[in-house]
């Protein structure tokens, strides 16, 4: 092949329209925290992941959300604190990406996409949901 026609060939490979948007809301909640969020929190959720050591704060264990938060599983927190968008943060840096601007890009940052973090999120949450330890027993410990 010419030289020209190398280019063109690179051209266009680098042109063609991006299989745009990604569809992580056909992801299951386990799925998406496997991928985005086991690297920091664990493979269990435990805070334990390969990433946490490198972070200058502790990496929370996701599993005690329910004890720590109360009885009620605080869905509407949860989906605050992982989206990031509107989160006031108190003590400084967020070390936590802002996923709701993340999962927007990842998904095609169009109205739709908007659409789709909401489904990401709440995947996520009913994930985050059933591996809560369960309540501690008042006699026992
Ligand atoms: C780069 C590391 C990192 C990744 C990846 C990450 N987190 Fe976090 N996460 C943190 C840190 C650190 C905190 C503590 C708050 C902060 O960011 O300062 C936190 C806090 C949280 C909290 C609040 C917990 C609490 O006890 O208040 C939730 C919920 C959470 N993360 C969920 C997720 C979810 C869901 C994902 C994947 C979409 C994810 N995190 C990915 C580092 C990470």
């Amino acid at each position: 092949m010419s030289r020209g026609f190398y280019l063109l060939f690179i051209m266009m490979i680098f042109q063609s329209p991006q299989i745009h948007a990604q569809a992580f809301e056909e992801y299951s909640g386990e799925e998406t925290f496997h991928r985005f969020c086991a690297s920091c929190h664990g493979p269990e959720g435990h805070g334990d992941g390969p990433v946490a050591s490198g972070i200058p704060i502790m990496v929370p264990d996701l599993t005690l959300l329910k004890r720590r938060m109360g009885d009620e599983f605080p869905e509407a927190v949860l989906r605050r604190i992982i989206d990031g968008r509107n989160a006031v943060v108190y003590h400084g840096t967020r070390y936590m990406p802002v996923w709701g601007y993340e999962f927007w890009v990842e998904e095609g940052a169009d109205p739709e996409a908007e659409e789709n973090v909401e489904i990401i999120i709440s995947n996520l949450i009913e994930y985050l949901e059933s591996i809560q330890a369960p309540a501690r027993d008042p006699v026992t410990e």
